[in-house]
């Protein structure tokens, strides 16, 4: 028999989704659950006493009053923006032509790509994310630098070539050829290797020719089973832009539509200006839509309509949108997002916050037969919360009255202080984390 793993504390499982059902009905927290992991995989998810018991040659960790979480599952980043994040005093448009193109056009570098790579994925497993949806940059080589690096670490990233052939700068530009032939050699290279997935990316409709997109498409119809990310209405300018650079299109995401770029498998980063037309089309379709709360303030974009998109069954994934996005923690955008949705008159659930940063975000990443929840047959990436990891945190929680409470002010508050182990594949992550463990956590409520 092979060697089990019995990891002890409290457990936050899902049945169902919560932005559609009463959170108390699919979501709960178990404080004394259990996880057993077996070849990388969950085996069993359970009470400790019982499972212990069936079990008893299983390693065992007991995190205590720790909560077991499904590693987190960032929908939307570009990992080259990684050392730029928290760039002065730019809208989207002047961001990215200050800020932006200039860090990507490092990447011609393929050590650089390397680099970035590694301290980009330390860097979020660290705040507790195991899975990332990343843009890259014109390069192909940037594509195989964070595949490897990813490769490496045995984690399930999904990536793919940044395809823009207009209004970006020398160095920059690809062509509606060049973005076909890189994205598709690039893909047969990836696309299923160990845990890795690629995503046909044409980078936005300002971006890309009319040629380019339909190129895209073309390669979307050849390979279905892939996903394809873009960006979708994140400020008022910038869709102004769009109208004018496609006067034929019925909106902008129309522009996508119209080339093949619309389907189950889209993934549309932002979604905050949206008309009722292409909410309509959106829900049709079951494309889905990543918020990316800690960008749409950052960078001024606005605030997404969480609550009635989820209404519409529209799949809703949460991301940091680094390096748009102010940081590299999901706890951090899940505070966020319950921000955005207070601006907009409803208080999201710490269930709720939880789920999309898990489950909502693999489900709409069409990775939710593999991560995302705490169940039989699914990939053992787990991210384990001390909700007591500042004195400032473990002072609210002392006070809480129930689990959810116990837990809120983590979310609130939380960094990657409040990440005390991250396990990828059935394996603890090294090195970072070795104090943390040690450190007792707070009481139950
Ligand atoms: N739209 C097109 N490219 C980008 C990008 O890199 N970041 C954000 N936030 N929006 C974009
Ligand atoms: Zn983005």
């Amino acid at each position: 028999m092979s060697m089990q793993t019995l990891l002890t504390g409290a457990t936050f499982e899902t049945t169902g989704n919560p932005m559609t059902a009463p959170w108390q009905d699919v979501v709960r927290i178990n404080t004394s659950g259990a996880v057993l992991i077996e070849n990388g995989r969950i085996l069993a998810v359970g009470d400790a006493e019982a499972l212990r018991a069936a079990h008893p040659t299983a390693e065992h960790t007991d995190y205590g009053n720790r909560l077991i979480c499904p590693g987190f599952v960032d929908a939307h980043a570009h990992y080259p923006q990684t050392a730029m994040i928290a760039s002065w005093g730019k809208q989207l448009i002047d961001w990215l032509n200050s800020y932006t193109f200039p860090e990507e056009m490092r990447f011609a570098d393929p050590d650089f790509a390397r680099e970035t790579s590694a301290r980009y994925l330390d860097l979020i497993t660290a705040h507790g994310t195991t899975t990332v949806c990343s843009y890259t940059t014109v390069h192909p080589a940037s594509v195989d630098a964070f595949f490897e690096a990813a490769l490496q670490r045995g984690m399930a990233v999904v990536a793919g070539k940044t395809c823009m052939d207009r209004n970006a700068p020398d160095g920059l530009r690809d062509t509606a050829r060049s973005a076909y032939d890189d994205s598709s050699a690039l893909l047969a290279r990836w696309h299923g290797k160990d845990r890795l997935r690629y995503a046909i990316t044409p980078r936005f409709s300002p971006t890309s020719s009319p040629e380019q997109l339909a190129a895209m498409g073309a390669l979307w119809a050849e390979n279905p089973d892939c996903l394809m990310q873009t960006h979708l209405s994140e400020q008022p300018g910038e869709i102004a832009w769009v109208a004018e650079l496609f006067p034929q299109a019925r909106d902008y995401l129309d522009t996508y539509e119209a080339h093949g770029l619309l389907g189950r498998r889209a993934v549309f980063g932002h979604a905050v200006h949206l008309t009722a037309r292409e909410k309509d089309r959106l829900a049709e379709t079951g494309a889905a839509l990543v918020h990316c709360p800690t960008s749409n303030t950052f960078i001024g974009s606005g605030l997404m309509d969480v609550a009635g998109l989820a209404a519409r069954r529209i799949p809703l994934g949460l991301a940091t949108d680094t390096g748009g996005g102010s940081s590299f923690s999901m706890l951090r955008t899940m505070a966020a997002a319950y921000e955005i949705g207070q601006l907009r008159g409803t208080a999201l659930h710490a269930a709720q916050l939880l789920w999309l940063a898990t489950a909502g975000s693999a489900d709409s990443l069409h990775m939710g037969d593999e991560i995302g929840r705490l169940a039989p047959g699914m990939a053992a990436d787990l991210t384990i919360l001390d909700l007591a990891s500042t004195p400032a945190i473990a002072q609210r929680h002392a006070r809480a009255g129930d689990i959810w409470e116990a837990v809120f002010p983590t979310i609130m508050m939380g960094d990657d202080r409040a990440i005390a182990d991250v396990w990828i594949g059935g394996r603890r992550t090294p090195p970072w984390q070795a104090a943390a463990i040690s450190n007792p956590g707070g009481q139950a409520p």
